[in-house]
């Protein structure tokens, strides 16, 4: 990618992050713990925050499940949106990751809408399906892309027709259009791709971004049936 292009989406991120987004509240400070802590920077950015916050505004959800919480940063936005009996359910691998999230969501006094669970998403997913709660109103996919088939799938198991299914990062600087790329996020996300095409329970479409986390986009799903 050009470099002048990149340091303009970053400043236009950044205009419309300083003009939408107030400064200095505890989204700011889990980012500033986030990297306090060593947690790589691949939180969602703040306008992206919003948007998922937006999301679940706009579809009411109720319940949310997140794959993928790092230092709770988008875990933030979702639950910010929630109404009062709202709740996330956020799957995360490392408990590093889930002890950084954990502070930041008891200094953003959102704790008690979330529910994470630590160890690896395919069996906290597992155990999940076995508590048979209601369906989840929102989904979104953001841990390991070589496994996004796999989330997929029990997203799918987990959820009722309008349920919308968000899935981050699946373009990738546009490596996704690299039929041999021998890097397995790439395969999962293409294969992730092939899934949602031939599922005909969801109607799906992609978003392309830009922004101060460079080229990457969200796919976006609803539950038909
Ligand atoms: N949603 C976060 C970013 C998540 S980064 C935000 O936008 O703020 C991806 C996270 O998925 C990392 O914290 C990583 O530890 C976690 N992860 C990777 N593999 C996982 C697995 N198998 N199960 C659960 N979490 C996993
Ligand atoms: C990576 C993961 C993410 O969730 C993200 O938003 C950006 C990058 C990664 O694993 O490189
Ligand atoms: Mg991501």
């Amino acid at each position: 990618m050009p470099k002048k292009a990149k340091e303009i989406w970053k400043q236009v991120d950044q205009y419309f992050t300083d003009a939408l987004i107030a400064p200095g509240d505890s989204f700011n400070a889990a980012l500033d713990a986030n990297r306090k802590a060593d947690l790589p920077a691949i939180d969602v950015t703040p306008l992206q925050g919003k948007f998922l916050e937006l999301l679940v505004h706009a579809t009411g959800a109720r319940r949310v499940l997140e794959i993928g919480t790092l230092g709770g940063y988008s875990t933030l936005w979702l639950a910010h949106a929630l109404p009062e009996n709202g709740i996330v359910v956020t799957l995360e691998l490392d408990p590093h990751h889930a002890e950084v999230a954990i502070g930041n969501l008891e200094f953003a006094g959102l704790a008690n809408k979330v529910d994470l669970r630590i160890g690896p998403a395919a069996e906290s997913l597992t155990a999940l399906a076995q508590e048979q709660n209601a369906p989840f109103d929102f989904i979104f996919i953001d841990a390991d892309k070589a496994s996004y088939p796999e989330y997929l799938q029990w997203s799918i198991k987990l959820s009722r027709p309008g349920t919308l299914i968000v899935a981050d990062n699946v373009v990738r600087d546009g490596k996704v259009i690299d039929p041999e790329s021998p890097d397995p996020h790439i395969q999962g996300v293409r294969h992730f791709t092939e899934l949602v095409a031939a599922e005909l329970r969801l109607s799906t479409t992609v978003l392309q971004t830009v922004g101060s986390k460079g080229y990457d986009g969200f796919a976006i799903s609803v539950v038909l049936h």
